[in-house]
């Protein structure tokens, strides 16, 4: 069973991309630096200034589709693939109906109900959805000027494969953000795929040095930074974690 799937996951996900600050994190000694995360992947890794006029943006990886919409706060046309159909459902109601009504939940088998809504003043008509494999996307996806890949990389079963689709993906001068924890399992990835966190020849090999293997020959590195996150599992468990967002410009 794919967890991406499941009613737990769904929610989850709803309440972590659109969930108000104080509902995620009723804790005021929380790391509230934490909050926010798909708006953040945005606003603080996307060169605004640099996209052209209808700019095209693709999320890989979209989940139920928050930074989606983020990006259409800059760009003309944004598609939003993901592998999981409960989760592109849910974003594509978000996207017709501007909200989604979701349990979220709270102690055991307690829920409260709740009602996720898109920020109204992005245009949701700029924003496309649809299922996809990241490792096999289709043809005529055409061009991008930004491309987001989202806590992703370390949950596809083939990353390399992935990455080498990008430069044909992105437009020269191009931006690729690569936002990851790098919590690397095998459960997900075998381990011969992992891009990092392992030893070879007697040399620490870490995430960061197999993409810029696999992208510095098309892409640029232009800038790192952390990216804390935060999960709400339940009223009393949190999944506190530190993403590292790498920044890529297309040679
Ligand atoms: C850890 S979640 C991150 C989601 C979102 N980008 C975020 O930052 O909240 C990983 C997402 O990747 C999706 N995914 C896993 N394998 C995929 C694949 N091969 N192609 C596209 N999406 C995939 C999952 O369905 C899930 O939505």
């Amino acid at each position: 069973m794919n967890i991406y799937e499941t009613d737990r996951l769904l929610a989850e996900y709803l309440l972590f991309h659109y969930g108000a600050p104080e509902e995620v994190l009723p804790h005021a000694d929380g790391p509230c630096s934490a909050l926010d995360y798909p708006q953040r992947c945005v606003s603080e890794c996307l060169d605004a200034a640099r996209l052209p006029a209808n700019a095209r943006a693709l999320d890989l990886g979209c989940a139920v589709g928050r930074a989606t919409f983020e990006l259409a706060r800059h760009c003309g046309e944004v598609i939003g693939i993901d592998f999981s159909r409960r989760f592109i459902e849910a974003a594509d109601t978000l996207r017709a109906a501007g909200e989604i009504e979701y349990l979220r939940a709270d102690e055991g088998a307690l829920t409260t109900p709740r009602l996720a809504v898109v920020p109204p003043e992005i245009d949701r008509a700029r924003v496309h959805f649809e299922t996809g494999d990241a490792t096999d996307l289709r043809d005529h996806l055409g061009a991008f000027d930004v491309v987001l890949m989202a806590n992703l990389i370390d949950r596809l079963s083939d990353p390399r494969r992935c990455l080498a689709r990008l430069p044909g993906l992105v437009n020269p001068g191009g931006q690729l953000i690569i936002t990851s924890p790098y919590t690397w399992l095998e459960e997900f990835t075998p381990r011969e795929n992992w891009l990092g966190g392992f030893v070879r020849d007697g040399r620490r090999v870490t995430t960061r040095d197999g993409l810029e293997a696999a992208l510095a020959k098309d892409f640029q590195l232009i800038a790192t930074r952390d990216l804390p996150f935060l999960i709400r599992e339940h009223a009393r468990k949190f999944q506190w974690s530190v993403a590292e967002a790498t920044i890529w410009r297309r040679r």
